[in-house]
C-alpha cells in the first residue's frame, strides 16, 4: 500500500460518471440541435480572464465580484486573473477585441464550466455549466422574444411542464436614477430594520437591498418604490412589445417588480424561469437585456440580450421526469475462446464498425460464462461468438440478447463475411 494521501474533488466540484455523463452528453446534443434551430453559432472563449473584466462588467457591488470569485494573483507576471463565473462578460469582450459587430449583429451560444466559490447544496455548487446564449446587435423586444420562445421550445422538447416564467423591465439610466432616489430615501426612513449588508448597500446597489431573504426586512422590501412605476413611455413600449409576442406564442408569464437579477448589466427586459421541483435552488434561466454593457468594456455602443441555463439544474428536472432512457454501452459485445479466437474476433469486430455498429471485444481470457455476463451487463443486443467450431466452419454464432431473433430461435449461425451486413440491417 502507497502512504499517498488520497485526493479527493474539491468542495462543490462534481466528477460526473457514466451513466450520468452519458445523459450529460444527450442533453448537449439535444442543446446544440436546438441553438442551431435558431440560427446560434459557438464562441468559445477561456476560461480564465483578467479580473478587472468581471469587476467591471457584472458590477463592483454584486455578490459575484464581492465575494464569489476565484482570483488569484499570477506571480509570473503580477496579472489579477479570475475563473469566469459567468460567460457574458468573457464573450462581450471576445466580440469587442475581434470587431465580431462590424457589419451585422450576431447570434452566437457558449458552453462549459463556470465557478463560483458559494455555499454548496442541491442545485448549487462551485464549478457548474451554463448554457449561454447571446444576441448582439438587436434592440428588441422581438428578439427579447424569440429567446424566450425559444426557451419554451426546449422545455417543451425535454418534457419540462412547470417551469414559469418571470418578467420585469428595469428601464432605462435615468429612470433608475429617479427610482433609487426615492429607494434609497425609503431605505432611509427605514434604516432600524436594515441588516448590516443592506445598510452597505444601502448607498451602493440599493435595488440590490430589495433582493433581501432577511425576513425582518420584507415589509420594507414590499412597501419599497417599485422601479417599474418609474418607467417612461417608451420603455413601457419596450415591455408591451414584448408581453404582446409573448402572448401571441402563448406563453404565460408573470410580471415580478421585484425581479432585479443578481448582475448589474442589465437594462429593460430581465426574465428568470423558476420551478418548484428543486428545492431552494429553483432558478433554471436567467437572463435580460444589457444594451450598455458592449460600450461599458470599450467596445463601439450595440444592444443585446441574452440568458444562461444552469445544466445541472436542467439536467436534475430531466431525469425527474424519466423520460431518458440510458442508451447501452455497445450494440454487439464479441466473445471469444484461445488466442487464434481473440484475434479473428479483433478483426472481425474491426469490420463490424466499419460497418457503423457500436462493438466491444472481451478483453482478456475468461471462459463463455463470465463474458456472456458481461455481453448481458453491457446492454448489447447480440453476443457475436468465435470459439475453435467458429472458426472451424467460417461462421459465427450469434446469440440475440434482446431483440431481432428469427422466430423461435435464440441464436443462428452467419459466416463471418456476411455477419456485418446481417447485423446492421437488425439491430
Ligand atoms: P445567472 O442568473 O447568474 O446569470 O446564472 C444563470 C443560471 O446559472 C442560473 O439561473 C442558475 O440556473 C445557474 N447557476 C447560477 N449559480 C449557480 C451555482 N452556484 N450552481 C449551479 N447553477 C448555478 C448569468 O450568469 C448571466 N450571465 C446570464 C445572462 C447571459 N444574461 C445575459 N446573458
Amino acid at each position: 500500500m502507497s502512504d499517498f494521501k488520497k485526493v479527493r474533488a474539491l468542495t462543490g466540484m462534481k466528477d460526473a460518471l457514466p451513466p450520468e455523463s452519458v445523459q450529460w452528453e444527450a442533453l448537449e446534443a439535444i442543446v446544440r440541435d436546438w441553438l442551431a434551430a435558431y440560427g446560434y453559432q459557438n464562441l468559445r472563449t477561456p476560461v480564465l480572464e483578467h479580473t478587472r473584466l468581471f469587476a467591471r462588467g457584472i458590477g463592483e457591488v454584486t455578490d459575484i465580484v464581492e465575494k464569489e470569485m476565484y482570483s488569484f494573483v499570477d506571480p509570473l507576471n503580477d496579472e489579477r486573473l479570475t475563473l469566469r463565473p459567468e460567460f457574458t462578460a468573457g464573450m462581450v469582450r471576445a466580440v469587442i477585441e475581434h470587431n465580431v459587430l462590424y457589419d451585422r449583429p450576431r447570434r452566437v451560444y457558449a458552453l462549459g464550466p463556470v465557478f463560483r466559490h458559494e455555499r454548496p447544496q442541491r442545485g448549487r455548487y462551485r464549478q457548474f455549466h451554463q448554457i449561454d446564449v447571446e444576441a448582439l446587435g438587436f434592440p428588441g423586444p422581438d428578439v427579447d422574444a424569440e429567446l424566450i420562445v425559444m426557451l419554451s421550445r426546449l422545455w417543451r422538447r425535454l418534457g419540462l411542464d412547470d417551469i414559469r416564467l418571470e418578467i420585469n423591465s428595469l428601464g432605462q439610466a435615468a429612470e433608475r436614477a429617479a427610482h433609487r432616489a426615492a429607494l434609497i430615501e425609503h431605505l432611509q426612513r427605514h434604516v432600524d430594520v436594515l441588516d448590516d449588508e443592506a445598510r452597505r448597500r444601502m448607498h451602493s446597489n440599493p435595488l440590490r437591498v430589495l433582493d433581501t431573504k432577511n425576513p425582518a426586512m420584507q415589509d420594507m422590501a414590499n412597501s419599497a418604490p417599485r422601479l417599474f412605476d418609474f418607467l417612461g413611455e417608451e420603455s413601457l413600449a419596450h415591455y408591451r412589445g414584448l408581453c404582446a409576442r409573448l402572448e401571441d406564442a402563448g406563453i404565460t408569464y408573470t410580471l415580478n417588480p421585484r425581479l432585479v437579477r443578481g448582475l448589474d448589466y442589465y437594462n429593460l427586459t430581465v426574465f428568470e424561469w423558476v420551478t418548484d421541483r428543486l428545492g431552494a435552488q429553483g432558478t433554471v434561466c436567467g437572463g435580460g437585456r444589457y444594451d450598455g454593457l458592449i460600450e461599458l468594456l470599450g467596445g463601439k455602443p450595440a444592444p443585446a440580450v441574452g440568458f444562461a441555463i444552469g445544466m445541472e439544474r436542467l439536467l436534475d428536472l430531466w431525469s425527474q421526469k424519466d423520460q431518458y432512457a440510458h442508451p447501452a454501452e455497445c450494440q454487439v459485445y464479441v466473445a471469444h475462446q484461445g488466442e487464434d479466437g481473440q484475434r479473428r474476433a479483433a478483426s472481425l469486430a474491426e469490420a463490424l464498425r466499419d460497418a457503423g455498429l457500436r462493438v466491444l471485444v472481451h478483453a482478456g481470457s475468461t471462459g463463455f460464462k463470465s463474458q456472456f455476463r458481461r455481453a448481458d451487463a453491457s446492454g448489447a443486443a447480440v453476443a457475436v461468438v468465435v470459439g475453435g467450431d467458429e472458426l472451424a466452419s467460417g461462421r459465427a454464432t450469434v446469440k440475440w440478447l434482446r431483440r431481432g431473433a428469427p422466430e423461435g430461435e435464440q441464436q443462428e449461425s452467419i459466416p463471418f463475411d456476411r455477419l456485418a451486413e446481417e447485423l446492421q440491417s437488425r439491430i
